[in-house]
């Protein structure tokens, strides 16, 4: 049986890997580790809180102490490394705390994880396995032309995919220089349920339906490669169970598009949707929503294009996207109409003092 543990597991990616993994593997006991930062939110794991086999823990992956305690505590035996500032705006603002959790945090789990299943050089943890979650951002930006593949040169542009790469470079170092058992994810932008409001998909939802402004950055003619991220986490898993060790494996979605042509496509759906649904007294606009798109100041050192060449996870694992940009799209769609309390607390700040008296005692009783 695993003991599993998953940073992050509060967060977008998290949340959903963790829901994938219950499913996947009943048997196995979960730990998450999170620090709830702003974009973490423990309402995310509400479906699998209560579960047997399951554990949640608040606190910061640097805690070196804490970390060990878990890694003691619970022996664990394999770990989904998500926990991140992830947001590329937030990097160019402040990018102290990119470099704290994305660069010191993973050095502590990998420090942990040597110590608990390395033995003089050798594995004492049979089976032990650590599994990085990183980004397409590491390669850079591309031209009109090309792919990235794991063989592509490092080339980050923003501090957030500065120390994102410098986290896969440490990941690397452990493999290569004390046999630590790792396997590192390059994935492309995701989609889906529970992504924090401040990332393009979510906002433009939201703006959507609001009838607020939709910014876009420059001309917005920037390229991103999208995947729906149940289709992410089923990578995730694959890596994790079946990858071999020191390998990289690049995910995307083989779903390229111009930013310009998403928000206009959300539009189009959010315009659809309301009316469909009957909902056009709670999301009034008497426009059709793409007049609501506002070209905005550029994101400084905006990368132009990423694409992701998947075809060695495709060979190795078995894995290729299951849901079409439209399909995951549609999803995303209705999962933020049906879901409007969740983005509504978070907006408003009511799910911050909902947490406190709701989960603040109880989490700080258990870390
Ligand atoms: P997110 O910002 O939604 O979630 C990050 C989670 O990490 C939050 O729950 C937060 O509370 C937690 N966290 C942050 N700092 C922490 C710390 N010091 N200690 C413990 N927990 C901490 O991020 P996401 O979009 O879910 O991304 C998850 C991972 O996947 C990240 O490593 C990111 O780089 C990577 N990734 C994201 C995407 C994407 O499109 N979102 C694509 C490729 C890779
Ligand atoms: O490529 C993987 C990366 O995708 C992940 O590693 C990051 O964690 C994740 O945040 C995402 O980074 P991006 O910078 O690509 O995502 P974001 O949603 O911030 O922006 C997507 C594109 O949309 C980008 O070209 C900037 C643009 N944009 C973004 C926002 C928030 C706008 O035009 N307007 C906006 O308001």
């Amino acid at each position: 049986m695993r003991s599993i543990l998953v940073t992050g597991g509060a967060g977008f990616i998290g949340a959903n890997f963790v829901a994938y993994l219950r499913s996947k593997r009943p048997d196995a006991r979960v730990t998450v580790l999170d620090k709830l930062t702003y974009a973490g939110n423990i309402e995310n794991l509400k479906a699998v809180e209560k579960e047997t086999g399951f554990n949640f823990v608040k606190g910061d992956i640097t805690d070196a102490p804490l970390v060990e305690s878990i890694f003691a505590k619970e022996a664990i035996d394999a770990v989904a490394h998500l926990a991140a500032e992830s947001h590329v705006d937030r990097s160019i603002t402040g990018p102290k705390a990119f470099i704290e959790t994305n660069v010191l945090g993973t050095f502590t789990l990998l420090e942990t994880a040597k110590r608990h299943w390395l033995s003089d050089g050798a594995l004492k943890a049979h089976g032990a396995r650590f599994l990085h979650v990183s980004t397409d951002e590491v390669y850079g930006s591309l031209g009109d032309e090309g792919y990235f593949t794991e063989k592509t040169a490092y080339s980050p542009n923003s501090p957030y995919s500065a120390t994102k790469a410098g986290s896969d470079h440490l990941v690397r170092a452990y493999f290569h220089t004390y046999g630590l058992p790792v396997i590192t994810t390059n994935c492309s932008n995701n989609y889906g349920q529970y992504q924090f409001p401040e990332k393009l998909m979510p906002l433009v939802i939201i703006n959507a339906l609001k009838g607020a402004p939709i910014p876009v950055y420059g001309d917005g003619r920037n390229v991103r490669d999208w995947l729906y991220v149940e289709d992410h986490c089923e990578a995730l898993y694959l890596a994790l169970e079946h990858g071999a060790l020191g390998e990289t494996y690049n995910v995307g979605g083989r779903s390229e598009r111009a930013n310009i042509d998403i928000v206009r496509r959300v539009c189009s759906m959010i315009d659809e949707a309301v009316k469909d649904k009957g909902l056009a007294a709670l999301y009034p606009c008497d426009k059709p929503r793409e007049s609501l798109i506002t070209f905005v100041k550029d994101r400084p050192g905006h990368d132009r294009r990423y694409a992701i060449d998947c075809s060695k996870i495709e060979a190795q694992l078995g894995w290729s996207p299951r849901h079409s940009f439209e399909d995951g799209l549609q999803r995303t769609v209705d999962w933020y109409i049906a879901n409007r309390r969740w983005w509504e607390r978070i907006l408003s700040g009511e799910y911050m003092r909902f947490y406190e008296s709701n989960y603040g005692a109880r989490l700080k009783e258990r870390s």
